[in-house]
C-alpha cells in the first residue's frame, strides 16, 4: 500500500513538474502585424569555391578560350604539334590553337582537357560540343572528338568518339552531339586530328550537357540550379561579394563583359584564386559565361527580384590598404555609367542602346529591376564619399530604383554604427549588413532587430551564417541556431526585409570557405541542413507578422525561455507558428491564441520539423548521405483557443493552424 502511495505521489510531483515547465505562446490574432516583404528570405550568388564555372555554369570545358594567362593551355595537355596563337576571331579573346600534322604518320596531334576536378559525364545523358574551327589552308580536315576515361583498364579508353569535318578557311561555329557509354566523373574530353592531318585551327572548344536548367544553350546545371528554385527565394543577389570589388580594380566584376556573344565575354581573374594560399587553386578564373544576362534570366526563372551589387569604384580594402588602389571620387564617371547603363539592359526599352543588347540576347521584355546594391563590405569616410554621387545620379535619372548600401564587413562596432549613420544621411532604402558569427552570437542575437529604429534604410541581412568555433564546417547545430536567429528576423519583418544567407554553394574538391549552402562534385549534389532552413523559413513566409510572447516578452532564448525561440506568422487563414529548441529537452508548450472573437477557434493542420538527436549534431548531410536531415512532416491536432504542442530536443518546429 505504502509503495502505491509513493508511486501516485511520485506521478502527481512529476506531472506538477512537467506543468511548471510547459511554455505558454502567446499569439495575438488582434490584428495582422507589419506585412512580410515577398523579398524576405532569398540567395547571396558569389563565384567562390568554383560556383560559377565548375559549379553552376555547365560549361565542361575549362579554359575553353586559350585565355588563362599565365599558360594559355593551362588545363589542357597538348600532344604533337600543337602552336597557342594570338590573332583569332574574337577580339575580346584573341587566342586559338592550331593542330598540325606531327611529322611522322606515327605520332599523333591533338588536345585533352581535364575539365574543372575531372569532366562529370552520364551514360543515357548526351553532350553538346562545340568548337569554332577553320582550316587556314582551305579545304578540309579531320577531327576525331572523344570522351575518354584515362583510369580505365579496358581495352581502349573511349567512352564516346565522333567525327568531326572542318571545311575552309573561314571561322564557323561546328557542333556535334556525344552520348558516353557509361557515368564518369572525372572523364576527359580528347581532340585528335585524323585523317590527312590537314592544319587546322580551334577556338572556343565548348562541351555541354543537353539537358541543362531550361534547356538553355549556354545553361547551368540542372541539380544546382533546382535546388535555387527549390528554396523559393523572393531576391537574388549577385555576383557577389568581394568579388564585385576585385583583388584590384582592374579584377572587379565588369557587368558589360559578361553579356553578349560567349564567345567575346573576356575572361577575368577570381579574387578568389590568391586569398587562401592554405587552399590554393592557381587555374581559378571567371569565364563570364555565367554572366549579368543569365543571372537577370535565372531570377525571373525561380521567381526571385534580381538584386545586382556593382563594385563604388574601391578595390576590396582587405587586400589595398593603399589609397591609390582605388578610384578618386573625382574619375568615377564611367563607374557611375555603369550603373546607369545596367538598368537600361535591364529595364530599357528594346531601341535603347543597353536594352537592344538585352532584346538581341533573347530577352526583348525588360527584367523589372527595382533594386541596385553599390558596393559591397567598404568602410570608412571614403565608402559615403564613394558612394554619393552613385545616388545622385541614379536617383535623378531613376528615381523608383531602390538603393542598397552597406554598413561594412563588421556586424557591430564603430564603423558599423558610423555606416549606419552614412547611410541614412545619404538616403539609402536598404542596408547591407554582414555576420558570419559563433554559436553563442546566433544563441544571443535573436532580439537584434527588436530595438533597431523604423525609421531610415530597411535592413537587408546580406551575408550571413553560423560559423562554430573549431568546428567551421556545415553542421545540425550551427544550422538549428540559424533557424533560432532568423525568428528574430521574422518578427521584425517590418525593418528586415531581405535576408540571404552566404556562401551559396561549394565544389567538394575546390572549396576554399565553409560553410556552405550546397555541396556539389561533378556529377552529385546535396543540400545542407542550413538550406533546409533557408526552404522552410521561404516556404512559410507568411504575409503578415503576428505578434508572439512568452510572459509578455519576445522569445528570443532569453534567460528563463530555456533555450526557446519562436515567432509566427500569417497566410491567408493559415497560421505558422515557428518554434526552435535548442536544449537537450524535450519542451511542452502551449499556443495560447488571443485576440479571436468569443466563438472563434484556431484548428491544427499538421506540422513540419527538422531536427537531430544530441550524437548527431557536428554532422551534416553529405554527397554519400544526402539525406541524412529532412524536414519531416508530424501529427498535430486540436481545436480551439489553446493548444498543446511539443518542441522535442533540438529541433526546429512549424507549426501550421487554420483559423
Ligand atoms: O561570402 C564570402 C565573402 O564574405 C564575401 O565575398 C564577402 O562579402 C564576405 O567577406
Amino acid at each position: 500500500m505504502r509503495k502505491i502511495i509513493l508511486a501516485v505521489a511520485f506521478c502527481l510531483l512529476s506531472l506538477w513538474v512537467q506543468a511548471q515547465e510547459t511554455h505558454t505562446l502567446d499569439i495575438s490574432l488582434k490584428k495582422a502585424g507589419a506585412p512580410i516583404q515577398s523579398t524576405m528570405y532569398g540567395i547571396f550568388f558569389e563565384d567562390i569555391n568554383y560556383a560559377a564555372d565548375g559549379g553552376l555554369y555547365a560549361e565542361l570545358v575549362k579554359n575553353r578560350s586559350f585565355e588563362f594567362p599565365c599558360d594559355a593551355l593551362q588545363g589542357w595537355k597538348a600532344f604533337g604539334k600543337v602552336e597557342v596563337k594570338a590573332d583569332g576571331p574574337f577580339e575580346r579573346n584573341p587566342h586559338y590553337v592550331r593542330l598540325q600534322d606531327p611529322g611522322h604518320p606515327a605520332r599523333w596531334t591533338g588536345l585533352d582537357n581535364e575539365g574543372f576536378f575531372g569532366i562529370g559525364v552520364r551514360e543515357g545523358e548526351t553532350y553538346r560540343f562545340s568548337v569554332w574551327a577553320r582550316v587556314p589552308d582551305g579545304g578540309e580536315s579531320q577531327l576525331r572528338i572523344e570522351l575518354v576515361n584515362t583510369a580505365s583498364m579496358g581495352e581502349d579508353h573511349f567512352l564516346c568518339q565522333e567525327e568531326l569535318t572542318v571545311s575552309g578557311n573561314e571561322w564557323n561555329k561546328y557542333t556535334l552531339t556525344l552520348s558516353p557509354d557509361s557515368t564518369l566523373d572525372k572523364a576527359v574530353l580528347r581532340i585528335f586530328l585524323t585523317g590527312k592531318r590537314n592544319t587546322v585551327d580551334l577556338e572556343h572548344v565548348s562541351l555541354f550537357p543537353t539537358d541543362t536548367w531550361m534547356g538553355h544553350e549556354n545553361g547551368l546545371r540542372k541539380d544546382l540550379a533546382k535546388a535555387l528554385a527549390d528554396l523559393k527565394p523572393g531576391i537574388f543577389r549577385f555576383p557577389g561579394g568581394c568579388i564585385v570589388e576585385g583583388a584590384d580594380l582592374a579584377t572587379r566584376y565588369q557587368w558589360k563583359n559578361t553579356v553578349g556573344p560567349v564567345e567575346n565575354r573576356p575572361l577575368n581573374e577570381n579574387r578568389w584564386e590568391y586569398s587562401f594560399p592554405y587552399r590554393f587553386y592557381p587555374d581559378y578564373y571567371q569565364s563570364g559565361g555565367l554572366g549579368f544576362f543569365e543571372f537577370f534570366q535565372l531570377s525571373e526563372e525561380i521567381g526571385a527580384e534580381p538584386l545586382p551589387i556593382l563594385s563604388c569604384g574601391l578595390a576590396c580594402q582587405f587586400q589595398n590598404e593603399d589609397e591609390s588602389a582605388h578610384c578618386p571620387v573625382d574619375q568615377l564617371e564611367p563607374f557611375i555609367q555603369d550603373a546607369l547603363d545596367l538598368i537600361e539592359f535591364a529595364n530599357g526599352p528594346v531601341d535603347s542602346p543597353w536594352g537592344k543588347v538585352r532584346a538581341q540576347m533573347g530577352h526583348p521584355a525588360p527584367f523589372n529591376l527595382k533594386f541596385l546594391g553599390i558596393g559591397n563590405e567598404q568602410w570608412g569616410e571614403t565608402f559615403p564619399a564613394h558612394l554619393e554621387p552613385f545616388v545622385k545620379s541614379i536617383r535623378s535619372a531613376y528615381p523608383d530604383i531602390k538603393l542598397v548600401g552597406s554598413s561594412g564587413p563588421y556586424s557591430d562596432g564603430e564603423q558599423f554604427d558610423y555606416l549606419w549613420s552614412e547611410m541614412k544621411r545619404l538616403g539609402a532604402d536598404l542596408v547591407d549588413e554582414h555576420y558570419y558569427q559563433s554559436e553563442e552570437w546566433f544563441l544571443s542575437h535573436a532580439g537584434r532587430y527588436d530595438t533597431y529604429s523604423r525609421k531610415g534604410p530597411k535592413v537587408f541581412a546580406g551575408e550571413y551564417a553560423c560559423h562554430a568555433k573549431g568546428k567551421k564546417w556545415n553542421h545540425f547545430y550551427a544550422s538549428l541556431l540559424e533557424a533560432a536567429f532568423m525568428t528574430g528576423l521574422e518578427r521584425n519583418a517590418d525593418v528586415v526585409h531581405m535576408a540571404t544567407y552566404a556562401p551559396l554553394f561549394a565544389h567538394v574538391e575546390g572549396w576554399q570557405w565553409r560553410p556552405d549552402l550546397i555541396w556539389y562534385d561533378n556529377l552529385r549534389s546535396f543540400r545542407t541542413v542550413s538550406w533546409h532552413v533557408q526552404q522552410l523559413y521561404g516556404q512559410y513566409r507568411g504575409s503578415h507578422c503576428l505578434k508572439l510572447t512568452m510572459d509578455g516578452a519576445n522569445v528570443t532564448g532569453a534567460e528563463g525561455q530555456d533555450g526557446l525561440f519562436a515567432s509566427a506568422v500569417l497566410d491567408g487563414n493559415k497560421i505558422y507558428v515557428k518554434v526552435v529548441n535548442t536544449t537537450d529537452k524535450e519542451q511542452e508548450l502551449s499556443l495560447n491564441f488571443t485576440g479571436l472573437k468569443k466563438k472563434a477557434v484556431v484548428k491544427a493542420v499538421e506540422g513540419v520539423r527538422l531536427s537531430s538527436c544530441a550524437c548527431k549534431l557536428d554532422k551534416d548531410n553529405s554527397l554519400d548521405a544526402p539525406a541524412l536531415f529532412e524536414p519531416a512532416p508530424f501529427t498535430f491536432e486540436g481545436e480551439g483557443k489553446c493548444l498543446s504542442a511539443a518542441a522535442p530536443a533540438y529541433s526546429f518546429n512549424i507549426y501550421i493552424l487554420e483559423k
